[in-house]
């Protein structure tokens, strides 16, 4: 860019200091054998470039420095345009008349007919030529804003002398004239403003509202692109026959996401809805009835049963207290990138991964955030905060879609009442990871010592008083 800049305006001062050489020679040392009118054309052109280097760098210090150091960005290229063109007319008339001492008006007179015939053939170019001069100046969008006109909704690539260019959500691009755009309704999303968007999605009537709206938010505030900002809001918009209908207010800065985001948010809402027991409320018209094959997520007594025995700290469990956990055990699912626990939370739950994978992570102080561990089926979480009766200890994430059976503390504490060995299972893994995340903290503000193992022993004892 730097360097085509410099081209153009070193490239006619080259010229000029050429001409103005030959000239110079032709005049000086053989003046006598050359047409006078040569010489006449040589200094002619020689005026004429030296006018156009002239104009280019007025043109050059005006936009490149001036306006740059003023308004802090690029100046439009219509303006440069517009400046430029005005700057040759002036220079043609100073040549034209001041020098060659030619008579304008013939040509004014010819150029007042052509005009007209080319204003009358040129009518939509000229007005979309208008259009732009118009948007150049008062600039009501920039490339990368997102715009709606109607139905057209894009990002702003560039703007032209003639057109905008937008690309839109499916990739495609889209070149508008700039009298559409001018003479249209324009809605305008900026770039890195923070931009508010409605989404609507409906529940069931006996839904407690603030159940919903508490997790809803929370799940909404993990989705990519949502601005970070700004707490999204999501409150009740109706009450209708047969749905609660609520709305999700969330700012985002790139306004072009939102199809996206719309799409994760409504993924995440059923999931939310569907660890409460409810689902999505559609119109019910017909019933059908299939014996099929069981679901995905459907699963058999003997299934966790499997489970809950490969999972090598419930090893010590008899037949008959596995049966009891089996029994107790609390299915949820989640969906991909959602947060199952959050650091500093209380929690009196410990859970079994039973189809998906799931991330542990820190935000370490200073040190942004941290991934601990990977978590597959057959592994188990949130042992420490349920044990030690501590806040969480790290944030755990599906990866994927998650299916998780919750233990809760009460079917724990019967199995820890019943079968010694069980604490002692539990502290040495509750040693391993406080340890593991002791050294991931070391460098972080936050870095705690790892507990001894008789320190949390005592500790899970004390808090099922089990002494
Ligand atoms: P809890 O503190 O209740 O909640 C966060 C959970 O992340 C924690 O229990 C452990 O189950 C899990 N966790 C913490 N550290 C590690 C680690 N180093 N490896 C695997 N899991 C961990």
């Amino acid at each position: 860019m730097a360097n085509s800049s410099t081209t153009k305006l070193a490239l006619p001062f080259l010229l000029t200091g050429c001409l103005g050489l030959i000239y110079w020679v032709l005049g000086r040392f053989v003046a006598d054998r050359v047409d006078p009118l040569i010489l006449d054309y040589l200094l002619t052109a020689f005026l004429v470039l030296l006018g156009i280097a002239v104009v280019r760098l007025i043109s050059h210090g005006l936009f490149a420095f001036a306006f740059r150091k003023r308004k802090g960005r690029e100046a439009p290229e219509l303006l440069r345009l517009v400046v430029s063109i005005v700057g040759y007319a002036l220079l043609f008339v100073i040549v034209y008349r001041g020098w060659l001492g030619r008579d304008l008006s013939t040509i004014l007179a010819t150029s007042a007919v052509v005009t007209v015939i080319l204003g009358l053939a040129l009518q939509d170019t000229l007005s979309n030529f208008f259009a732009g001069v118009s948007l150049h100046f008062e600039q009501p969008y920039y490339s990368g804003d997102a715009i709606r006109m109607g139905a057209l909704f894009g990002k702003v690539v560039s703007v032209s002398w003639r057109t905008t260019t937008l690309r839109t959500n499916d990739n495609s691009i889209v070149i508008v004239p700039n009298n559409q755009i001018a003479s249209e309704a324009l809605e305008v999303f900026p770039l890195n403003n923070l931009n508010r968007r409605v989404l609507r999605f409906p529940a069931p009537l006996d839904t407690p509202p603030q159940e919903v709206i508490d997790d809803v938010r929370d799940a909404v505030q993990g989705v990519a692109n949502v601005a970070k900002a700004r707490t999204p809001a999501v409150r009740v918009h109706d009450y209708a026959e047969s749905r609660t209908t609520f709305e999700v207010l969330y700012w985002t800065r790139d306004y072009l996401w939102t199809q996206d985001i719309d799409a994760q948010i409504l993924r995440r809402v059923w999931y939310v809805l569907a660890r409460s027991g409810r689902q999505i409320p559609v119109p019910l018209r017909h019933v059908f009835w299939e014996r099929g094959r069981p679901g995905r997520g459907e699963a058999t007594g003997d299934d966790y049963d499997q489970l809950i025995a490969s999972v090598g700290i419930l090893e010590p469990l008899s037949q008959e207290e596995r049966a009891a956990v089996v029994g107790s055990l609390v299915c949820h699912l989640y969906a991909p990138g959602e947060r199952i626990i959050r650091r500093g939370d209380p929690g009196d739950s410990m859970f079994v991964l039973r189809r998906g994978r799931a991330e542990v992570a820190v935000d370490i102080d200073g040190g942004g955030v941290r991934r601990v561990a990977e978590l597959g089926s057959g592994d188990f979480f949130g042992e420490m905060a349920l044990l030690t009766g501590e806040p969480r200890t790290a944030d755990v994430s599906a990866l994927d879609e998650v299916e998780i059976l919750e233990i809760r503390k009460p079917a724990i504490r019967r199995l820890l009442e019943e079968n010694e060995a069980l604490a002692e299972a539990f502290t040495d893994k509750i040693a391993e990871r406080q340890a593991e995340l002791a050294e991931l903290a070391e460098a972080g503000e936050d870095a705690e010592q790892p507990l001894e193992r008789s320190t949390i022993l005592r500790r899970i004892k004390r808090f099922f008083w089990l002494d």
